[in-house]
């Protein structure tokens, strides 16, 4: 699911039409239409961008250290989980998320009038997703022991939901202006699920094979309990990826300002 967190990336990072300078000093080539941030155009034109560009954007972005976009790969990823009798902690190894490129983009709000502050929406529609990867799982359910590791493969289809993203406006020992992204939440619904994770129950093929079977009947109440802790991991993984565009690359070259107008115009 780290997916849609690239996705976003790509959108504002090819926004503008004139070569940006990134802090670095390093140029960057122009794509893509530009995008007024105080235009009444720009949520349309947000949205047009990241639907053109995130399928062209396969293989990500060297300039900014981004990696693809389909599949999305993250090396590590951390979960969690502990509610009333079930608690447990799963590592995600070497994660690769397919399915990006089928993106669709339906909708965008945004709220940009402060100069501070920025604040967007993104609804998007996937019609299918695949994450395969490595596990190792523990944890307890009662006094009962859970224990695992092994490789899994999720299929998801009709996976839709909203990128909320909010940034704060830093400045940099030049002045300049870049917006920070202090907060990334998602919660995409998953229309239907399959899984499979080999070795469930430690060295026991039989129980691993009921364990599976459950964990898929299941799937949703699974899927809706882990989520909430799950969205903090995408957080985590989320915000670095989007601060590698928003903190190399002004504001105002990322989003810019109608000619001739001013931000308190
Ligand atoms: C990308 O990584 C290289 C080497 O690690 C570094 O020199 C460069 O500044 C990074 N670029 C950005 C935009 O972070
Ligand atoms: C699940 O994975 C195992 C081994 O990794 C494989 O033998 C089996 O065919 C897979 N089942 C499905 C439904 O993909
Ligand atoms: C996921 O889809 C792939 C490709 O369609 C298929 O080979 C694989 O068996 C599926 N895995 C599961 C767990 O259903």
């Amino acid at each position: 699911m780290k997916v849609f967190v690239l996705a976003f990336s790509v959108c504002c990072y090819f926004g503008w039409t004139e070569s940006a300078v990134l802090r670095n000093g390093q140029e960057l080539p122009t794509y893509g239409e530009i995008c007024y941030r105080n235009s009444p155009d720009f949520n349309d034109c947000i949205k047009n961008t990241l639907q053109s560009l995130i399928p062209k954007f396969k293989d990500g972005l060297k300039e900014l250290n981004l990696t693809g976009l389909d599949p999305v790969y993250v090396p590590e990823l951390l979960l969690n989980y502990e509610n009333g009798d079930i608690q447990g902690k799963m590592i995600i190894k070497e994660s690769n998320t397919h399915g990006l490129s089928g993106i669709k983009v339906l909708d965008v709000r945004s709220k940009l009038n402060h100069p501070e502050r920025f604040d967007m929406e993104v609804d998007y529609y996937l019609p299918k997703v695949r994450t395969t990867g490595h596990y190792k799982m523990e944890g307890l359910i009662g006094q009962f022991p859970i224990q695992g590791k092994g490789s899994y493969q999720v299929n998801m289809t009709d996976v839709s939901g909203t990128w909320k993203i909010k940034g704060q406006r830093v400045l940099d020992e030049k002045k300049e202006s870049y917006m920070k992204i202090t907060d990334f939440g998602m919660r995409p619904n998953v229309g239907h699920m399959d899984i499979n994770m080999s070795n469930l129950v430690n060295g026991n093929q039989e129980l691993s094979a009921i364990a599976l079977t459950f964990i898929n009947q299941f799937w949703k109440v699974v899927y809706d309990a882990v989520l909430p802790f799950a969205e903090q991991n995408f957080e985590k993984v989320a915000k670095p990826v989007l601060n590698k565009v928003f903190l190399s690359v002004p504001y105002n070259q990322l989003f810019p300002l109608l000619p001739g107008t001013t931000e308190t115009a």
